[in-house]
């Protein structure tokens, strides 16, 4: 299958192909001249696998490696659905290409031998500002779905977050992870649903509820997902017995959904944050904020924290990364709240970048599921070790020994 953001998996193929040619190895060094990066140049060394690819979670290098593992592991659709942004992918893409017009100012002969990578969110300390993304439908990528992600984060001590469309409940999840957890919600369409999923979440004592809020609409424009599905030739109806819907996943089990229109409602306003807010005894965090505005009035109406995302280029195809809108939103939010984001964080040095711009945490989508859909919850716990080895090198490297220290003079803008 040939899918636009893909093109990086492509690469490397036609790459492993070429340098596995004595004829054609030449061509190799041509696309080292021209900055190939080496992850795609030395593809045929990923792994022990015969089609170079990785056999375990600890043959990989950086959180790359597993993306392929979980391609070949998944069902056209079921990688589809991971894999897809909207229209032609290209906020998919923005997300990644924006980390690149940062550039770090590195400082010299700072003591980093002890490197403080922990953040503070709503009075819990956490070791890294790493943060596990809310994915719905777990059990699509591997049998244990958010139970393996939760004992992941069990293991490694992340913060994971529960979507509402999640395949578990969230008092088994939060069981499987022994702490709290947050939950997602979709606002739904129907007011007593939604207080319904609040109840559930505060008795198994999330503290936090975050709203995503930028998908007023089904988004029906996922192509890259519609030619997956298109391919995949198995019978979903084994598995999906009740057709798509999300009526029939756990949270909604003991809830009067027939009136339900839809997870998202499109006559949604801000008053509904401050609805929520009174109707809740969790804090609120808003996901799906990229502007100045929306950032203003987000403090406005009483939000407790804001995630800038852009649902990981899968809600409106902006065509501009989330780094991008970093600034903006830390600027009017000026301090008052927490200001965490997701989109395209791949590298430890991704991860500076967002705190230097004034991030407190950040969120992992794909990675995570990549090792989940390749490894299960060995996946998990590796892809988490690689972004924490990753952000502990960067951060010394940047000569900064503590997340607090990291600030706006770490970066340039190319
Ligand atoms: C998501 N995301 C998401 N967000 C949300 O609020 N509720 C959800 O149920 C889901 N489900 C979901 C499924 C899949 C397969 C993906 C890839 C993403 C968005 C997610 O929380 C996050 O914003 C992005 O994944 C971050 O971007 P990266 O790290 O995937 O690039």
């Amino acid at each position: 299958m040939s899918r636009p953001n893909d093109a990086n998996l492509n690469r490397r193929r036609l790459l492993h192909f070429l340098a596995a040619s004595p004829v054609l190895a030449p061509v190799v060094s041509a696309l080292d001249a021209m900055g190939v990066p080496n992850e795609v140049q030395f593809s045929q060394y990923r792994g022990n696998g015969e089609d170079g690819s990785i056999t375990s979670p600890e043959e990989a290098i950086n959180v790359f490696d597993f993306q392929e593992v979980a391609e070949s592991r998944l069902s056209p659709a079921h990688y589809g659905y991971v894999a897809t942004g909207v229209d032609g992918d290209l906020t998919v893409r923005a997300n990644r290409d924006a980390f690149e017009r940062f550039y770090i100012r590195p400082r010299r002969l700072v003591d980093v031998s002890n490197v403080d990578m922990s953040v503070e969110l709503f009075g819990t300390i956490w070791e890294t500002p790493i943060i596990l993304a809310p994915v719905g439908s777990q059990a699509a990528f591997h049998s244990d779905g958010e139970l393996g992600t939760a004992r992941a984060a069990r293991a490694k001590n992340h913060l994971q977050i529960l979507s509402t469309v999640t395949s578990n409940s969230v008092e088994t999840v939060t069981e499987a992870r022994g702490a709290p957890i947050w939950f997602q919600l979709y606002p739904t369409s129907d007011w007593s649903v939604t207080k319904g999923l609040l109840r559930r979440a505060e008795g198994a004592g999330c503290p936090v509820v975050v709203l995503t809020v930028d998908l007023p609409t089904n988004t029906d424009n996922r192509n890259t997902l519609a030619y997956a599905s298109r391919r995949d030739k198995r019978d979903c109806s084994v598995c999906h017995v009740d057709g798509f819907g999300f009526g029939a996943k756990p949270m909604f089990e003991g809830l009067e959904v027939s009136g339900l229109d839809g997870l998202m409602a499109l006559d949604l306003t801000w008053n509904f944050v401050k609805q929520l807010k009174d109707a809740t005894t969790m804090k609120v965090v808003i996901k799906g904020i990229v502007t100045r505005e929306d950032a203003r009035l987000a403090v406005e109406y009483g939000a407790d924290g804001i995630i800038v995302s852009n649902h990981g280029g899968r809600a409106e195809e902006s065509g501009r990364g989330t780094i991008e809108s970093l600034s903006e939103v830390v600027e009017v939010v000026d301090g008052r709240i927490p200001v965490l984001i997701d989109g395209g964080f791949r590298r430890g040095n991704d991860f500076l970048k967002a705190l230097a711009l004034g991030a407190s945490a950040v969120l992992i989508g794909r990675p995570y599921i990549w090792g989940l859909g390749a490894f299960g919850q060995q996946g998990v716990e590796v892809v988490l070790d690689i972004l924490r080895r990753e952000l502990r090198v960067s951060m010394q490297l940047a000569g900064t020994s503590s997340v607090a220290k990291i600030g706006p003079a770490a970066l340039g803008r190319i």
